[in-house]
């Protein structure tokens, strides 16, 4: 029997969890939802943060984000969930241990390793468990650290790689009905007590060496940024050669090897994720000697992508100069309240560069955002304000909200109702029909019949 596999008379159940507790360290996205799958597969859990404030808060039932569904799960399992600021709680007690610390990107694009060499520093020698590598490293780390804990005479701590595929906005559906686990590990029992873990999700498991598990979710995020960027410069094209890139988007999707999924095209990708594991993967491949060109064009595709509405806005107010722009979501997907690497900022440094002024406005992101954008932004509760008085609207974000908008009153409010569509959420004929001049990505524009296109477009601010 593999010992380090939780066993018990009866199988844990979320009501009456069994077996030892498994261990988290960082309660980050990834971690929080692990530990709160892991409760909800029936096991004790024990999480810990160096963030006091952060362990008060969760141990008040409080999450540190907005993410469907994680509230609802503390408040099921707050009885069987422990946050503690305190390593010997896990390093001890737990005999499977995650690691879900972030790795964010250093000054020379390489991940920042130094969250993930503390949380080994913290080990004691003589600690007996499992350490299952949730956060995104560069291939090769797994094979460091294990060297380092043997080297250190820690050599009761197995290393696997567990790489987490999870999505913010669907994290939590996304740990519990994965599809796939991968296990990277050298060691089968290290191996077989993460796969015990997870086993009751059914989902496929892809067992391998540690570097090629590592290198399974640097690749993952590539592919799928690439797919992005891909598809923004066909949209480019479309626009170019009046084709919809709807249309051919949905055409190439149908076909199976391509598959539909990420053929959205829009004002780039942001996040936590995409950016910094695309040059982690870059960087990485050079440090390695090899030049991973397609992903410097990934990269370039997605930063010009982010301005490139800039330059549609100014061909059709004349001047951004003075105009007042109104700003539909701020955080970098829908059903977060995440600003990293949001599209969103980029844009509006980049408007308030050209002399626009800014009004924004997001269903779930608070008012720290305003210390983010640009001096003299102003930030309101209800998305029609935002459009009352604007020169034109952007949707950064595509939060569903926003389809109330298309209403004829809405696109009266405006001094011009101009909507460019940065995700194309929209349908741009309804939006006509309710009275906005509708720009999309990659998509022919739809103005209401009324509209003289004449007039001259550049637009005085209200009061000013
Ligand atoms: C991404 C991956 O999808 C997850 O599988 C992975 O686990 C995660 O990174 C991670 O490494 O932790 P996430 O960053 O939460 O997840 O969000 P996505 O839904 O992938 O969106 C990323 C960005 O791409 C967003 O800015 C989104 O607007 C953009 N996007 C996505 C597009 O512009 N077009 C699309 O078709 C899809």
């Amino acid at each position: 029997m593999n010992p380090l596999v939780p066993s018990s008379p009866a199988p844990p159940t979320p009501e009456s969890p069994a077996g030892p507790p498994v261990g988290i360290v960082g309660t980050g996205y990834v971690g929080l939802v692990t530990g709160l799958a892991l409760a909800e597969l029936g096991h004790p859990v024990i999480c810990l943060d160096v963030d006091r404030a952060k362990v008060a808060a969760l141990r008040a039932g409080q999450a540190p984000f907005h993410e469907p569904g994680v509230d609802a799960l503390l408040a099921r399992h707050r009885d069987h969930l422990r946050f503690t600021t305190d390593p010997a709680e896990v390093f001890g007690p737990c005999p499977v241990v995650f690691v879900t610390v972030d790795t964010p990107p250093g000054p020379s694009g390489d991940a920042d390793l130094s969250r993930v060499e503390a949380v080994v520093a913290a080990i004691p020698t003589g600690a007996e468990l499992v350490m299952a590598m949730k956060s995104t490293v560069p291939a090769g780390t797994g094979r460091r650290i294990t060297r380092h804990l043997r080297a250190t005479g820690r050599h009761g701590v197995r290393y696997v790689s567990n790489p987490e595929f999870l999505r913010e906005g669907s994290a939590v559906p996304d740990v519990l009905h994965p599809e796939r686990v991968v296990l990277g590990a050298d060691d089968a029992v290290a191996a077989d007590a993460v796969a015990a873990l997870w086993a009751p999700l059914g989902a496929p498991v892809v067992r391998c060496d540690v570097a090629s598990a590592e290198m399974v979710k640097l690749a993952a995020n590539a592919f799928l940024a690439t797919k992005i960027s891909f598809v923004n410069e066909i949209a480019n094209v479309c626009d170019a050669v009046g084709a919809d890139v709807a249309t051919v988007a949905r055409g190439m999707g149908l076909d199976s090897r391509i598959g539909a999924a990420f053929l959205n095209p829009g004002i780039g990708y942001g996040g936590s994720c995409f950016p910094k594991d695309v040059a982690a993967l870059k960087q990485l491949a050079g440090n390695s000697g090899y030049h991973f060109q397609l992903l410097s064009a990934v990269i370039e595709v997605n930063e010009l992508q982010k301005r490139r509405i800039v330059v549609h806005l100014a061909d059709r107010l004349g001047q951004l100069q003075g105009a007042r722009i109104a700003l539909l979501g701020l955080a970098f997907k829908p059903g977060t309240d995440d600003l990293r690497e949001a599209s969103s900022l980029v844009l509006a440094a980049r408007l308030a560069a050209e002399g626009a002024t800014l009004v924004v406005h997001d269903p779930v992101v608070g008012d720290h955002a305003l210390g983010l954008l640009p001096p003299g932004t102003a930030k309101v509760a209800r998305a029609a304000d935002a459009l009352a008085g604007a020169d034109a609207a952007i949707v950064v974000t595509e939060w569903p909200e926003y389809l109330d908008l298309v209403r004829p009153e809405v696109a009266a409010s405006m001094a011009r109702p101009l909507l460019v569509d940065g995700r194309n959420l929209i349908d741009p004929e309804a939006a006509a029909s309710a009275g906005f001049e509708w720009v999309g990505v990659g998509r022919p524009d739809c103005f209401p019949a009324q509209i003289d296109l004449e007039a001259p477009a550049a637009v005085p601010v209200a009061g000013s």
